[in-house]
């Protein structure tokens, strides 16, 4: 099933973080861009993993281009899309990214409007990003309407969320957040997670966060990554694809995306200033 969603409908932009590395921010981003994309949705999955990009390995594509090639103006955007599965397209992430410093004005609008044209024909753009605090992992949250921060059951997962939550209220206004708690073993231990991390942000920030999905250790995702498939086509009936599925049927339904032209160019500020993310933070 794949009803066009109409062209009407503004761009959904979600930034999928995480204080730690490690915690299933990759394996989130794919399949919940995938569950949206059975919703009908058009779907841009953006590996924005400065560091370590890895949608392409998880999935088993080998994208010959990046944005670094658009900068260098030796291709457009649309060419360095490619095709993943149920019809989402992804922009690989750009390894190249320390030269766009060095981009003129000009390159710099054509890149903002190249960016702005493929965006503007979809309905859900999902981000994932590096873990750490990363001013690109910064920005792109800061840029995005809707900032999911994944979390597992590991002391350093949830003080590292502490982290970046703090980072984005203190510094980006970012008051709202959507958790994801994953890999976990029965409900209530995700439930209890999940307020452990509430609890310490209300007692010291001024944020509300929104429990998004509790998403069962499944090990059909470990044996999908070793076919390099996505769990949602090899194995879609599994505890996970059902809570990939019911995640992407709550976010659907989430209130007023506005729109996000304009707010891209916070995206590509971000790109073109990618050699600050050596310099900025810590990386587990
Ligand atoms: N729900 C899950 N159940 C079992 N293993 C998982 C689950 N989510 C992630 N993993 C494992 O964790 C590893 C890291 O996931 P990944 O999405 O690459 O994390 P990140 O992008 O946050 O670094 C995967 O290779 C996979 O083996
Ligand atoms: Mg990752």
């Amino acid at each position: 099933m794949n009803i066009k969603a109409s062209r009407q409908k503004p761009v959904r932009v979600m930034a999928i973080a995480s204080g730690k590395g490690g915690v299933g921010k990759t394996n989130i981003s794919i399949n919940l861009s995938m569950a949206m994309a059975d919703l009908g949705k058009e779907v841009i999955l953006f590996d924005a993993d400065l560091g370590m990009a890895n949608v392409d390995v998880l999935l088993g594509l080998h994208p010959l281009r990046n944005l670094s090639h658009v900068i260098r103006q030796e291709c457009e955007l649309q060419d360095i899309l490619i095709n993943g599965p149920n019809n989402i397209r992804i922009i690989p992430a750009a390894s190249g990214v320390k030269m766009m410093g060095q981009l003129t004005d000009i390159q710099h609008a054509a890149l903002v409007h190249a960016f702005d044209d493929v965006v503007e024909k979809t309905d859900v753009l999902v981000i994932d990003t590096s873990a750490g605090l990363f001013s690109s992992v910064l920005s792109f949250c800061a840029a995005s309407q809707e900032v999911i921060i994944v979390v597992c059951n590991e002391p350093a997962s949830i003080t590292d969320a502490y982290a970046l939550i703090k980072v984005l209220h203190r510094d980006h206004q970012v008051d709202r957040f959507r958790v994801v708690v994953n890999m976990i073993d029965d409900r209530e231990e995700g439930r209890l997670l999940f307020r452990r991390l509430v609890r310490v942000c209300e007692k010291y920030l001024d944020v509300v966060l929104d429990l998004m999905g509790i998403i069962p250790r499944d090990q059909n995702i470990v044996k999908a990554i070793q076919k390099q498939r996505a769990l949602l086509q090899t194995y879609p009936s599994s505890p996970a694809a059902i809570e990939f599925k019911k995640m992407a049927q709550a976010a659907d339904k989430w209130p007023g995306a506005k729109r996000a032209s304009g707010k891209l160019e916070f995206f590509l500020e971000c790109l073109i200033d990618g050699h600050t993310a050596e310099q900025a933070g810590v990386r587990s």
